[in-house]
């Protein structure tokens, strides 16, 4: 079976390719700008592809399985790049399923929490409707009708609150921060629940050999607000920074977040079993930044 990353060189894309080097997979690597030879071994550069531009995407071909990391990521930016956000997330997913259909290959997408309004109470089921209340949610969820709306095969796996030792995310930010400052105040209005990329890409291999289809949710396990979680990591990297909750309204951002989004697991689940804490996978992402970062 061969299989192309699209987006390797994101968060989650350098995840998804390594965990499929490990699994032994015949993977290829794309990035929008083509890989440099220090990205990835040189073996598995795979055609560069921007999903904002169509012929890019027609040019991917023999391989059984994509699996699509790229995105248009940035929920704040996209507030007043609402064109962008869907001619990545909306419409170059679109030509993408068409082009999967075209060759035969299952197309393996990733959404979000953010296209769930953000007013339940407990987690949210596949089925629940969506309504999102952002630009980036509204993108998201325009990928996932123009998917769900072509003949191709196809599994959207909506996760939530992602992060990793690597790339632009909230553990990193507030490890960070944590270390530099005597005092942090974080919303405690916002609940969800926080995902190591690394999980994330291993459940999604043993999905795929699970031959798993449709929809699913798959995030790591428990609940938590940015505070929360904020809290966590900043207890492992310097005890004595405290950290206090605040209100979204006290730290207004751009785009407005769901209040609550936490996923209802419980498909992936029966497939793969429990996932580990958002704990125990803060935990160790935190223990490999201090190496890393040389804290
Ligand atoms: N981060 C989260 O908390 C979160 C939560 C729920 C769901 N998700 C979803 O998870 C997936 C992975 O997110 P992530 O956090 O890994 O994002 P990320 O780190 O921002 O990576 C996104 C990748 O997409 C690439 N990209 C952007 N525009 C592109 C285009 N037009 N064509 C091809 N590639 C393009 C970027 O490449 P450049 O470096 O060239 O820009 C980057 O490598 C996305 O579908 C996202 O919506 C993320």
């Amino acid at each position: 079976m061969r299989l192309l990353v699209i987006g390797a060189g994101g968060m989650l894309g350098r995840a998804m390719v390594a965990a499929l080097v490990n699994a032994g997979s015949d993977v290829r690597a794309s990035t929008r700008a083509g890989a440099g030879p220090d990205a990835f071994d040189h073996g598995i550069i795979g055609p560069s592809v921007d999903l904002a531009v169509r012929d890019t995407v027609e040019r991917i071909a023999d391989f059984d399985v994509v699996i699509n990391c790229a995105a248009y990521a940035d929920v704040d930016r996209a507030e007043d790049d609402e064109a962008s956000a869907f001619a990545v997330n909306g419409v170059g997913v679109g030509w993408l399923a068409e082009r999967c259909a075209r060759i035969d290959a299952k197309l393996v997408h990733f959404s979000t929490d953010y296209v769930f309004d953000g007013r339940a109470t407990a987690p949210y089921a596949v089925e629940h409707p969506i309504l999102p209340v952002n630009v980036y949610g509204r993108s998201k969820a325009d990928g996932e009708c123009r998917i769900r709306a072509c003949d191709v095969p196809h599994l959207i796996v909506r996760t939530s609150w992602l992060y990793a030792p690597w790339g632009k995310n909230f553990v990193r930010t507030m490890a960070a921060l944590g270390r530099e400052r005597a005092e942090l105040r974080v919303v405690h209005d916002q609940r969800g629940r926080p995902t190591s990329v690394e999980a994330l890409a291993a459940g999604t291999v043993r999905l795929l050999g699970a031959g798993a289809s449709g929809t699913l949710h798959l995030t790591d396990s428990g609940e938590a607000t940015w505070f929360e979680l904020a809290s966590h990591v900043v207890r492992r990297v310097n005890p004595a920074c405290r950290v206090l909750p605040c209100t979204s309204a006290e730290f207004p951002r751009p785009a407005p977040r769901p209040g609550y989004s936490v996923l209802d697991i419980s498909r992936s689940e029966a497939l793969l079993g429990a996932p580990c804490s958002w704990q125990d996978a803060v935990d160790d992402v935190v223990s490999r930044l201090a190496r890393s970062d040389g804290a």
